[in-house]
C-alpha cells in the first residue's frame, strides 16, 4: 500500500545547532528519503516561541521550553515525503534520549528531555499549524 506524501515541520533545537551537528541531522532526514523544501536559521524571540509551543502552555515547564528554543539559533525546516510525519519521528526517536533507540538523533546526540536537539510535528493537524506559522507559503 503507498502512503500519502505529506510535509512535517521538523527544528534543529540550540543544543544541536551549538554543537555543530546541523549537518549530521540533515543527513538522516535526507538519507531517509525525507525532502527538505523550505529552511531558514534564525533565533526565534520570545513570542514566537510561545506561540509555537502554545499547545503546551499548562505545563509546568512551559518556560523552560520557551527559554531553551529562543536562547540561541534554530534551523527550522518543512520535510516533505511518504508518511514524512511517523518517518521524522522514528529518525527523531522518544522524547526523552533515555527511552531513545540507538541509531535515533536523540539517543544519538541529545542531551536531556529538554536538550532534545530536534522537535517534529506530532500530527498532521499541529503539521499544519506549525509550517503556517513559519512557512505559509508552502503549506499544500
Ligand atoms: P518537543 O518535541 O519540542 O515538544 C515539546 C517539548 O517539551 C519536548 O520536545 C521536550 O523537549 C520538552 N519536554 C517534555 N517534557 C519535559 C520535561 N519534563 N521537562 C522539560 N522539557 C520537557
Amino acid at each position: 500500500m503507498t502512503q500519502d506524501v505529506q510535509q512535517t515541520l521538523s527544528i534543529i533545537k540550540p543544543d544541536a545547532v551549538q554543537r555543530d551537528f546541523i549537518g549530521n541531522i540533515i543527513s538522516r532526514f535526507e538519507g531517509a528519503g525525507l525532502k527538505i523544501v523550505a529552511m531558514q536559521m534564525k533565533q526565534l524571540s520570545k513570542s514566537e516561541a510561545e506561540t509555537f509551543y502554545a499547545i503546551h502552555k499548562e505545563r509546568p515547564f512551559f518556560g523552560e521550553l520557551v527559554d531553551f528554543i529562543s536562547s540561541d539559533k534554530v534551523v527550522i525546516m518543512v520535510l516533505e515525503g511518504e508518511d514524512a510525519i511517523q518517518a521524522n519521528r522514528d529518525i527523531m526517536g522518544a522524547t526523552n534520549p533515555d527511552d531513545a533507540k540507538a541509531g535515533t538523533i536523540r539517543h544519538d546526540i541529545s542531551l536531556s528531555i529538554g536538550e532534545n536537539s530536534v522537535h517534529g510535528s506530532d500530527s498532521e493537524a499541529n503539521a499544519k499549524i506549525e509550517i503556517e506559522q513559519f512557512f505559509p507559503e508552502i503549506l499544500k
